[in-house]
């Protein structure tokens, strides 16, 4: 695996490839992020993986700094997967002229996360618009696990960079039921037993909630009773009609987002 740090050097590995795949993260590498690469991996020819804690994303800068760096780990991961090149730029190579404040996205932007977190979806679209202009890369991946970003992304890149796949890939969860999660590592076991509770909470309830025969809000207050203090949202959405063109068939899914302690956690299933 080769370490990139200019993005003048990526450019030039990534010139007239054919067959590329990338995989954005932010690192703190683990079972979901994995999965995404391994697709990669066997999909493309060549594989780059990006690690770059993207400030510009984060409503709230406590967020940003407790956010978890664990590069040497997973630099030994990487490089154990057989990844090509690992991308590891600096902030003002991707931002030399500042961030692109008008970035136009879905209005899917401002539903669920959107709604709490501020800028977050333009910071998220403005850092992958300008890893793809470097990278020019023909397949990238994305997990479901945070589908709102999937489907903003998958309808920003198929009108900005339309040479580029977007390969939606499933949530992967521990043995828990919990959703692999970098901010997982910020949970006491006490917590992790907590999140695992709601995960089948709301997994046995998935159809009650779509079919309206329990309320949002008696999950809502099983959950308080569960010492978590703040829940952001539990929406029920047709996933076919988030973003046009819509489909005719109806599927729903149930997102959710909630504080364990100080640390957000968000769902869907
Ligand atoms: P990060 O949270 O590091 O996630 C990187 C990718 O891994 C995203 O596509 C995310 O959806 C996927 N992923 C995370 N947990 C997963 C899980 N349990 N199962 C499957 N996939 C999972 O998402 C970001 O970084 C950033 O917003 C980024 C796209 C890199 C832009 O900065």
């Amino acid at each position: 695996m080769k370490i990139i740090l200019e993005k003048n050097k990526l450019s030039q590995f990534a010139r007239n490839k054919k067959n590329l795949g990338f995989v954005p993260t932010m690192g703190g590498i683990h079972a979901g992020h994995i999965s995404l690469i391994t697709r990669s991996i066997n999909e493309c020819k060549k594989t780059i993986v990006s690690i770059f804690v993207n400030k510009q994303q984060f409503n709230n800068r406590k967020d940003f700094v407790k956010y978890p760096r664990v590069l040497k780990k997973d630099i030994l991961k990487l490089k154990e997967l057989k990844v090509d090149i690992l991308y590891l730029p600096k902030e003002e190579d991707i931002y030399p002229d500042g961030y692109n404040k008008k970035i136009k996205i879905s209005s899917f932007k401002k539903k669920l996360c959107g709604k709490f977190r501020k800028g977050h979806f333009e910071g998220v679209a403005d850092v992958v618009d300008r890893f793809l202009k470097i990278l020019n890369p023909n397949k990238i991946y994305f997990g479901e696990k945070d589908f709102q970003q999937l489907k903003i992304l998958e309808d920003f890149i198929k009108k900005n960079h339309s040479y580029c796949k977007v390969i939606p890939c499933k949530t992967i969860r521990d043995k828990n039921g919990i959703a692999c999660s970098t901010r997982n590592n910020l949970l006491s076991n006490k917590e992790k037993m907590i999140a695992s509770k709601i995960i089948k909470l709301i997994r046995n309830n998935k159809y009650k909630l779509i079919k309206k025969k329990i309320k949002v809000n008696k999950i809502k207050n099983i959950i308080y009773s569960m010492k978590v203090k703040k829940i952001d949202y539990i929406e029920i959405l047709n996933i076919n009609k988030l973003i046009k063109p819509f489909k005719k068939v109806n599927k729903y899914k149930i997102f959710f987002a909630y504080y364990l302690n100080k640390t957000r956690l968000i769902d869907n299933i």
